[in-house]
């Protein structure tokens, strides 16, 4: 390490506390975003226990992260109160542990792999919008959010498990995991975190909403194992051994991949779709070109890749939208050696948090980054901009394994329900955002349809 590297700026922090009660008082968004301003594209926060939080805000510390040092920056014990809810699984595995999970579950998610799911997609989608047609087409307001949650939902159980699922088992287990996530911040936050097995109040809330988890997602795995053999990823895990112990994984191994491929294959799927009928209803410029689109390409019925090429304009929307409204946006590692990154001292042991929404609008990489423009993503205007500056699925090796899902699927989506409908939101509801790792609005997004 250089000794001349500077230490990084930041807010003093209380003693023992650090600025643990900023994050409980304004967020975590909030209290990064305050830090940012204060303090710019690299700073750093102090955490209870003498730990300090790296925010990273800049395309080229963001490449040295991700790519040029991407061993030092290790998923690490940033990921804890991530497995203390959902075990070791793809997302939260490392070195060997991560890599044969990777392989194994790859194949489900290149471009032939999801090729093959498009019929279930399409046909979920078509269904919803049949339903839709029936009960909203006369102009009653409705829930869009908690519709499109139930819709990816019931996608990643058709394509990925091969089973049915209802709206309702996504609702508690989404709130079920939301309130898990919060006491196990809680428990980061706090002094002393006793053992789960403790029946402390917060233990018990955590043991119970573990308890809804594990109830919904057994249910699935059962329902795959007395299915008809259709060839699904769990399928596939149903089958798997695990390389170092040649045994086949057992229920809690098994548990633990499941219950993260649902949460992670619905809800960020689910928010970047209600992000992009609410960046519409303030953008009804965009919204003629995707209406011409959604004619040519939002029939029901069969559906092969060439689709998403004849639709660019809702590509572009889709990602100006994974722009301003990044679900994952926070990308966190833990810093195993001491690093320099642009002058500054990173230190062995913190954890370095990756601020994609601050970087997506950083306003020497992006012209008038806070508006909606989805004509910066046209394949000659994004050509010149810096790798690292657009990051919504991360990069590098641990870069989100169900990109290509998520966009294709979002574009079938938005095809064919504007195909049918032209969907109202009031431009001036208030929207408040919710306290989950996901950002997206709490409480629902209210719409209302009007046939087309
Ligand atoms: C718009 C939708 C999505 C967004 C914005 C998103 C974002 C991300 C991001 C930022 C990461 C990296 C996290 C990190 O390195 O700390 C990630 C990883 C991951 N995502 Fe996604 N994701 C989306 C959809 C999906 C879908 C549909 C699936 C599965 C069906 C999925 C499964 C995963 C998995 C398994 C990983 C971990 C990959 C690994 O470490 O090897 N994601 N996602």
């Amino acid at each position: 390490m250089s000794v001349e590297a500077r230490p990084l700026p930041g807010p003093p922090g209380l003693p023992l506390v650090g600025s643990m009660l900023t994050f409980a008082q304004r967020g975590v968004f909030d209290t990064f975003g305050q830090l940012h301003a204060e303090h710019g594209d690299l700073a750093r926060l102090r955490l209870p226990g003498g730990k300090v939080a790296v925010a990273v805000a800049h395309p080229d510390g963001v490449e040295r992260i991700l790519r040029e040092r991407r061993q030092n920056y290790i998923k690490g014990s940033s990921y804890d109160p991530i497995r203390l809810i959902t075990g070791t699984n793809l997302v939260t595995a490392e070195g060997a542990a991560w890599a044969w999970r990777r392989r194994l579950a790859q194949p489900a998610f290149t471009r032939e792999g999801v090729t093959k799911l498009l019929a279930a997609m399409g046909d979920s989608i078509d269904a919803m919008v049949e339903r839709w047609a029936r009960l909203y087409a006369d102009g009653r307001p409705f829930d869009l959010q908690r519709e499109l949650v139930a819709l990816t939902m019931r996608i990643v159980g058709r394509t990925l498990f091969g089973v049915e699922l209802a709206g309702e088992g996504a609702e508690s287990s989404g709130r079920a995991f939301d309130a898990a996530l919060s006491i196990v911040h809680a428990r980061g936050a706090a002094s002393v975190a006793l053992p789960l097995a403790i029946p402390t109040p917060g233990n018990l809330r955590l043991r119970r909403a573990l308890a809804t988890l594990h109830r919904e997602v057994d249910g699935i795995i059962a329902r795959a194992r007395a299915g008809e053999g259709e060839e699904t990823l769990l399928s596939a895990l149903l089958h798997a051994s695990d390389p170092e112990t040649g045994a086949a994984l057992d229920a809690v191994q098994l548990r633990d991949e499941v219950i993260m491929l649902y949460l992670a294959g619905h809800e960020t799927t689910a928010t970047l779709l209600t992000w992009t009928f609410w960046a519409l209803a303030r953008a009804p410029a965009a919204v003629d070109e995707l209406l011409a689109e959604a004619d040519q390409g939002g029939e029901p019925g069969p559906v092969t890749p060439a689709l998403f090429e004849s639709l660019p304009w809702t590509r572009q929307v889709l990602q100006e939208v994974l722009r301003l409204h990044p679900p994952a946006p926070l990308v966190p590692r833990t810093v195993v050696e001491d690093d320099v990154i642009g002058g500054y001292r990173i230190p062995a042991g913190a954890h370095a948090v990756i601020l994609i929404h601050l970087l997506h609008r950083h306003p020497e990489f992006w012209e008038a980054p806070a508006e909606f423009r989805p004509e910066r993503f046209a394949d000659a205007a994004i050509a010149g901009q810096h790798r690292y500056a657009y990051l919504p699925f991360s990069a590098g090796p641990r870069t989100c394994i169900g990109n290509t899902f998520a966009l294709w699927e979002s574009q079938l989506a938005l095809a064919r329900i504007l195909r049918r409908f032209v969907v109202e939101l009031d431009p001036k509801a208030p929207l408040r955002l919710a306290a989950s790792t996901v950002h997206r609005p709490a409480g629902g997004v209210i719409a209302r349809l009007r046939a087309r």
